[in-house]
């Protein structure tokens, strides 16, 4: 029997309740299909930060990466000042592990009510390949005459060619293997390129002539598309159908993913991965540890158990993965009333103890 070993980090706020459920379905799952989950859990957070001052240290992200994958809550507390848990867990693990793609599919569950007038799971169906350990997100900058009337302030959007290339690589697979055509969906595969080279100049450039001549290469059979950002945000309300595969830098994809998570129900639904093909894993729900509700088992945990379903799926567990789903889907056309907070006529647990089931039919 194939065993994985997953390293689980609840992390903060409502981040515990929802992993929770995602062990709890991963592991209905494990039972059904015939493999082992072999789970450690880790305190990283909050807790172990405001107890000892310990944010992920080196030995720590060592031993991470001597899973098999890695299932995450939400990390973030607003005991803690902005940026301290971030950086020194969340954003250390992406980097550390170097996962360098951060997959974050936006597709509307049937029975979900859809905030744009007249679009449904047809129309809401595409991924975003997020960039992960670059960009914006690398801090490079600092501060001059701080705290004075002449004080600057920089921070530099980096990106070099390696960490490009090897990004759109992955999308231009990811939109051969997984995109419309290769769905039955349409008559194209299609990746769409997100930047904003009429003002970003030097670094969207390099994305843009990486994007097309790595596409006339080696990816002439996936259709090429490209949209400034801000275009981008109005299509995805005007015409989401018109989008397939997206691929952007790290910061740009940040944003995006947030508003396609509220055209997909919010963000109790929306799953994603921060993925190292060629390494360590991590998946995650791509909403934050929602203080607010913490401790109330309200807060909705498909997104957390569908990103549990992206690890069985990248581990090879494709029937697993499926099961897990098509019983969220079954869940969201006939038992949920609402993917927000308190509103989906179940509590936490029910709501994993009855997709749980499900997947054990
Ligand atoms: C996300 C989050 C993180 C990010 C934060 C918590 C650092 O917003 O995963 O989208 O900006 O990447
Ligand atoms: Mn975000």
């Amino acid at each position: 029997m194939a065993k994985y070993n997953i390293a689980v980090i609840p992390g903060d706020g409502t981040g515990p309740e929802v992993t929770r459920e995602a062990v709890k379905v991963a592991k209905a799952a494990a039972e059904k299909f015939g493999f082992e989950l072999a789970l450690t859990e880790y305190d990283f957070g909050a807790t172990r930060y405001l107890k000892t001052g310990e944010t992920l240290s080196d030995e720590s992200l060592e031993e991470l990466g001597g899973y098999d994958s890695i299932l995450l809550g939400a990390i973030g507390d607003p005991k803690v000042a902005p940026g301290i848990l971030e950086k020194g867990v969340l954003l250390k693990a992406r980097f550390g592990l170097d996962q360098y793609i951060n997959l974050r599919p936006v597709k509307l569950y049937p029975g979900v009510s859809c905030p744009i007038t007249g679009k449904g799971p047809d129309e809401i169906d595409y991924t975003v390949v997020r960039e992960n350990v670059g960009g914006l997100y690398t801090g490079t900058g600092g501060f001059t005459m701080k705290g004075t009337q002449h004080e600057v302030a920089v921070q530099s959007c980096v990106y070099s060619r390696y960490q490009v290339e090897r990004c759109l690589r992955y999308a231009f697979e990811y939109a051969r293997k997984y995109g419309k055509k290769a769905r039955g969906k349409g008559e194209n595969n299609t990746l769409a390129l997100v930047g904003k080279t009429n003002v970003l100049t030097y670094v969207f450039d390099l994305w843009e002539r990486a994007f097309n001549e790595i596409g006339d290469a080696d990816y002439p059979d996936v259709k090429r598309e490209y949209y400034h950002v801000d275009a981008v945000c109005l299509y995805m309300i005007q015409s989401p159908e018109m989008f397939d595969v997206m691929v952007t830098s790290n910061m740009f994809g940040d944003i995006v993913t947030d508003l396609g998570a509220i055209t997909q129900g919010g963000l109790g639904i929306a799953a994603g991965g921060n993925i190292n093909p060629e390494g360590v894993s991590m998946f995650e729900p791509i909403g934050g540890t929602a203080p607010s509700f913490t401790g109330q088992n309200v807060i909705n945990p498909l997104a957390a158990i569908c990103s549990g379903a992206m690890m069985l799926r990248s581990l090879g567990e494709d029937e697993a993965a499926t099961a897990i789903e098509d019983a969220v889907k079954w869940g969201t056309a006939n038992k949920f009333k609402s993917m927000a907070a308190g509103e989906m006529g179940y509590g936490t647990d029910e709501v994993g103890d009855m997709i749980a089931a499900k997947v054990s039919e």
